[in-house]
């Protein structure tokens, strides 16, 4: 096949793209939305790595306030996982499902620790503890000012039922901002007939949320976010706790996905969940993306060894150049299951390389490292005064050894690392935050669509798609000289 012969052996830098008549106006009004799985979609089309140096909570709410994704890594107990996740789903949210509560009875002390500890600024109160009947709301404008009141119970200074304006549970976050407005209130909580506390609507969080027209939400208002699970052992423990905790998609993410594990453990999250997103990886290969369809995937990852804490490559000879291998499984499966290109992305044009090759959406693991949404400590070095933070492959000794500790293992046990390495551990430049690299790519995104004579990003890869020997101009050694040595 010409169009396979044409991307045999190349990777990012072994192309540009011939600039095409601009017919953008605004830069800014150029749309990056792109599909993840076949029934999720992204406003910008990144997903950041399942790796423990990548994808704690933090980040995982930054990239889907930004308009991508985050997974989850399973470099941890299941609970700690679990936790992260829900932690996700909690945040940021239109609607705050289980509001935290105080009853009748607490002092003002109470409260204001409590107001602390939690970080909010109103405190539903209930009628008796865990009764969750509203009683009434205890805001910062309503704590006494005055000494000795601290033992004051919340109740002779909190807003009582009867004068709080209060809505029903499903109203549309429209309507609760119309009422937020018109009464000059801060938040709505939301009860049923009975009072039942069944929600509450702050006038900050929607103020919030305004200014992230792009984020990535649930049919609930709730941040998006993907969890990591393996095939062996306790997977589907693990598949389950996440689950419950809201996570979106599931990413059962292995080494060698074009293998029969792969299959057994997709069968057996399929029998449990029924239709759960399922993103399934890695494969490299024409043949490994039509045997992640045929097994039920709902997205493929593609990418074996050209992550920047990869070894593979180095180690086993295995692996498949990344535009190649981007290009052959959109060759074998077309739009029908979206493809991630994962790894060895190092300039944001690389992104768009892979995008308008076949890519659907693309992984991120060293460009989102070392910020500060990664998880991690920056490192300052006493000399010179550089930051740095630790990234690290997921196979690396020292990922394995993490690994391990965080699940509540066995230190003693080192059959995990009786496996020699494929990944290893890096020092990356601290870069502050991952929002400001986020809207970098979105920029550098809009600006080759742009480039590209196009006003969507949608358009431009549809067009590349489909004539890329039309659209792409393969490098000599002295052309690659010219583009990228400065
Ligand atoms: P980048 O280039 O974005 O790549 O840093 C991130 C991806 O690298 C993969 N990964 C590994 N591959 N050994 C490997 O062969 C490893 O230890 C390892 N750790 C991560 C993974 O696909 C990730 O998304």
């Amino acid at each position: 096949m010409s169009q396979d012969g044409f991307f045999r052996g190349k990777t990012f830098d072994d192309f540009l793209f011939r600039p095409q008549k601009g017919v953008s106006e605004s830069r800014r009004q150029i749309s990056l939305s792109s599909s993840l799985t076949s029934d999720l979609r992204l406003e910008l089309p990144i997903v950041s790595a399942n790796m423990n140096s990548v994808t704690g909570a933090r980040m995982a709410m930054a990239m889907a306030l930004e308009g991508g994704l985050g997974v989850v890594h399973r470099g941890s107990s299941i609970e700690r996982q679990q936790a992260r996740v829900a932690q996700v789903k909690r945040a940021r949210s239109a609607v705050i499902e289980d509001p935290l509560c105080l009853p009748i009875g607490s002092s003002i002390r109470q409260a204001r620790e409590f107001a602390r500890k939690h970080g909010i600024t109103g405190i539903l109160i209930e009628e008796r503890a865990g009764s969750g009947r509203l009683a009434g709301v205890l805001s910062s404008r309503d704590m006494p000012w005055h000494d000795g009141a601290d033992e004051e119970p919340v109740e002779r200074f909190m807003t009582p039922f009867e004068r709080l304006v209060v809505a029903r549970p499903g109203i549309s976050v429209e309507e609760a901002e119309k009422i937020l407005f018109d009464k000059r209130i801060e938040r709505l909580p939301l009860v049923d007939e009975d009072r039942q506390i069944r929600g509450l609507i702050t006038r900050k969080d929607i103020l919030f949320l305004r200014e992230r027209p792009f984020a990535s939400r649930d049919g609930k208002g709730r941040l998006l976010v993907g969890a990591a699970i393996g095939v062996r052992g306790d997977f589907l423990e693990r598949a389950v706790a996440v689950i419950d905790a809201g996570a979106d998609c599931l990413f059962i993410d292995i080494a060698h996905g074009h293998s029969e594990m792969m299959k057994e453990a997709v069968e057996a999250v399929r029998k449990r969940f029924g239709n759960v997103p399922l993103v399934c990886g890695n494969v490299a290969t024409g043949e490994g993306a039509v045997w992640l369809a045929e097994v039920g995937a709902d997205a493929i990852k593609v990418g074996v060894g050209p992550g920047r804490g990869c070894r593979t490559r180095l180690e086993t000879a295995a692996g498949v150049p990344q535009l190649q291998a981007i290009r052959e499984a959109w060759l074998a499966v077309g739009d029908a299951v979206p493809i991630i290109a994962d790894g060895g992305v190092r300039e944001d044009k690389d992104i768009f390389l892979a995008l308008v090759c076949g890519a659907s959406a693309v992984m991120l693991g060293s460009m989102l490292s070392g910020t500060d949404e990664a998880p991690g400590h920056v490192i300052e070095n006493p000399a010179t005064h550089e930051k740095k933070k630790i990234y690290r492959g997921m196979t690396s000794p020292e990922a394995v050894l993490e690994t391990l500790y965080d699940a509540g293992g066995d230190p003693e046990d080192t059959e995990a690392l009786e496996t020699p390495a494929e990944g290893q551990e890096l020092q990356v430049p601290y870069k502050g935050s991952v929002v400001d690299v986020l809207h970098r790519i979105r920029g550098h995104l809009r600006s080759a669509v742009s480039y590209a004579g196009e006003q969507s990003l949608d358009a431009a890869r549809r067009k590349i798609l489909a004539e890329p020997e039309r659209f792409l101009i393969p490098l000599s050694e002295a052309a690659r000289r010219e583009s990228y040595e400065r």
